[in-house]
Order: structure tokens, then C-alpha cells, then sequence
């Protein structure tokens, strides 16, 4: 009998949408070929759920996501400066969705590979000297602690206004994304890089403390510290000193978005966020490009690494995983591009040719 699959999809906002569908149709054809049968049940998140539900996340889409293997989704949000979402209290936004799924999953480990691609080589920002040394980063960023979901208000104190966010962690949350980063990079080049700010902050200090606990488990991998801001200046003078980069929330928000940008195509990256279960909430590391929603010339690549990843960490498909993997470099080698990545001679594809293109290349 066929494995079957059951995940539940949020296509969500913008080119959200558009995106999902090229995943669903590489996941089908994948199936066809590794014998499995993928059935997706989809919910609603972010403005979509807004305009349906009045709410950014139902309890509903909460139970059914539960109730599945695994959850891809597309992107959430609108433009911040015109749609009516953003006059609503914060946490009827569309980003609370986002954060509230996080939460109720326990979504605590978020995986950001950025990987520079031989044949994209010329998109990237760097100076060829750097770039020509290649990298393959992991940024496992903490994702349900820190100041993300510490306890935040906004008072008036005497006339004047003022705005507090707490940011917490203890040592059981920094404990269990250690964890799992030693073990992602015990599959790698064995080593971490621990960021944080341990000069300023006691919840960092706590944070090294911790992370140092846990390396005494992995002899074989090396750990070294970093703090933030040379972390961030690091990424772009010498990015291939790096394997695994494990970081508190806001950090890995900040470090993930610079790691992706030297990749010169966030249109091609992935993420993985997981609890300490097979279970995962898959997306593209890139947002929701309310610009150019349904003209079909959004990259869907992003979303289809992100499916490979689901196959992988959530189902044990390695050898699917691999297949799809293969299957977009093969598309990129054979010269198609979508707009985002275009170099002059390649063949420019809008949104759903792309996802046809690495169907067919599926083996
Ligand atoms: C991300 C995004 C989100 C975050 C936003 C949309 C809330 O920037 O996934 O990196 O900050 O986590
Ligand atoms: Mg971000």
C-alpha cells in the first residue's frame, strides 16, 4: 500500500497562493515516482482568515493543522502601509496567525539553510573573492521564547508614552534548541556557532551557559561563540566559516534575512520549523510580495525546497527529498529563471511554468 501523507496547507497571502499550488504539484508528481500519495486538507492564517473569520487564526485551522503529519504553508501579510489589516490592534494582524501557530505547535525549532547555488553565483552581493569560497549555512533560530513572546505593553506615564517588551528564556527552552542544533550539525560539518549578546545581556549569558552544557554531549562537534553584531558583520566578509548558527529569536530573525540576502535569492530559500516530534510547519524563508500577487512571476522554488524538507524531516523520504532537491538544480543548470533570479541568456518562466519545469524533472 501507498504511504499517504497527510498535511495541511495554509496558501495564506499575496503570491501565497500561487506558490502552494507549484508545491502541491511537484509533492503529486513526487508521489507518483516514491509511492506515496500526499492529501492535503487547507486551512485559512493571516488576512485571508482575517476577511473570512475576523481573525488571524481560528481554533479550528489550530485542531485541523494538529490533526495532520505536517503543515506547508505559503506566506502571510499584506502591505503594511496600505491594507486595511494593518489598522487593526496588533494582535488581530495577519502576522499574529504567523506567531500564534508557532505557539500553539510548539514550533520551537525554526531551520533557515542559506545555500549559494553554483549557477546563481552571479546574484550574489559579494565580492566574487568571498563568494567564490561558496557556503552552506543552517540557522537554527529559537522561535516560541525571547521577545517575540514576552510580555509587552505600551502606558502613558506622566504625558510621556512608553513601550515595554520582556525578553525572557529559560534554560529549558535554550536547552532543547541546543539540543537539536548539535544534532543538525553533527549531520553537517559538526560545527555551531553560538550567537549572542553575552557582553550586554543576562538572558545571553544564560544562553551560553547552557549551550556550553550541552557540547560536553558532542565531543565531536566544535562550539564557538559569537556575539551578534560581529555575527552579522561576519556573514557578509566570510560567510563560509559558517555551518550551523544557533540564535535566539529576534537574532535568527535579523541573521536569517542577511544570511538569505547573500545567497543574492531569497526566492530559493526554504525553512523548517519544528517541535520535538516529527511534526513541522514548512514555509519559504521569503514574505508574502503583495506587489505582484497573482501575475504568476513569483519564484516558487522556495516553496518547493521547503516541500522537500517536509518530505525529509517530518516523513523520513530522504530519497524524495533528494529527488526534488535534484530536480531544481537540474532546472537551473538547463537555464530557466523566474524574475527574481534572472542573468541575461537564461529563460525567464513565470510562477507555474517553474513548477511544471521541476515536475518533470522529478526521478
Ligand atoms: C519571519 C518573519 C516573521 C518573524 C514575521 C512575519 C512575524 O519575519 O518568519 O522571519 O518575525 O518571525
Ligand atoms: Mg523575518
Amino acid at each position: 500500500m501507498e504511504k499517504s501523507l497527510k498535511i495541511t496547507c495554509i496558501p495564506g497571502d499575496g503570491i501565497g497562493p500561487e506558490i502552494v499550488a507549484e508545491a502541491k504539484k511537484v509533492l503529486n508528481r513526487t508521489g507518483e515516482i516514491y509511492e506515496f500519495i500526499p492529501v492535503y486538507t487547507d486551512i485559512l492564517m493571516g488576512g485571508a482568515s482575517i476577511d473570512a473569520c475576523g481573525v488571524p487564526l481560528t481554533q479550528e485551522a489550530i485542531e485541523t493543522a494538529k490533526s495532520a503529519d505536517a503543515v506547508l504553508m505559503g506566506s502571510i501579510g499584506g502591505d503594511t502601509t496600505k491594507s486595511p489589516w494593518y489598522k487593526l490592534p496588533p494582535n488581530l494582524r495577519p502576522e499574529a496567525g504567523l506567531l500564534a501557530i508557532r505557539k500553539a505547535l510548539n514550533l520551537f525549532a525554526n531551520l533557515r539553510p542559506a545555500l549559494l547555488y553554483s549557477e546563481l553565483a552571479g546574484a550574489c552581493p559579494l565580492k566574487e573573492e568571498i563568494s567564490s569560497r561558496g557556503f552552506d549555512i543552517m540557522i537554527m533560530r529559537e522561535l516560541t521564547g525571547g521577545l517575540y513572546f514576552g510580555e509587552r505593553r505600551t502606558v502613558e506615564e506622566n504625558g510621556v508614552r512608553k513601550a515595554i517588551d520582556t525578553l525572557t528564556y529559560d534554560e529549558n527552552e535554550i536547552r532543547r534548541i541546543a539540543v537539536k542544533g548539535f544534532d543538525i550539525a553533527r549531520k553537517r560539518k559538526k560545527k555551531v556557532t553560538s550567537v549572542d549578546k553575552a557582553n550586554v545581556l543576562d538572558s545571553s549569558r544564560l544562553w551560553r551557559a547552557v549551550v556550553e552544557e550541552v557540547a560536553k554531549d558532542y565531543p565531536d562537534v566544535t562550539l564557538e561563540h559569537m556575539l551578534v553584531d560581529n555575527c552579522a558583520m561576519q556573514l557578509v566578509k566570510d560567510p563560509a566559516q559558517f555551518d550551523v548558527v544557533l540564535t535566539e529569536n529576534m537574532f535568527g530573525d535579523i541573521l536569517s534575512d542577511e544570511a538569505s540576502m547573500i545567497t543574492g535569492s531569497i526566492g530559493m530559500l526554504a525553512s523548517a520549523s519544528l517541535n520535538d516530534t516529527k511534526f513541522g510547519l514548512y514555509e519559504p524563508s521569503h514574505g508574502s510580495a503583495p506587489d505582484i500577487a497573482g501575475m504568476d512571476i513569483a519564484n516558487p522554488i522556495a516553496t518547493i525546497l521547503s516541500a522537500a524538507m517536509m518530505l525529509r524531516f517530518s516523513f523520513d523520504l530522504d530519497g524524495a527529498a533528494d529527488a526534488i532537491e535534484e530536480a531544481v538544480k537540474a532546472v537551473l543548470k538547463d537555464g530557466f529563471r523566474t524574475g527574481d533570479i534572472y542573468s541575461q541568456g537564461c529563460e525567464k518562466v513565470g510562477c507555474s511554468r517553474m513548477g511544471d519545469l521541476i515536475a518533470e524533472r522529478i526521478r
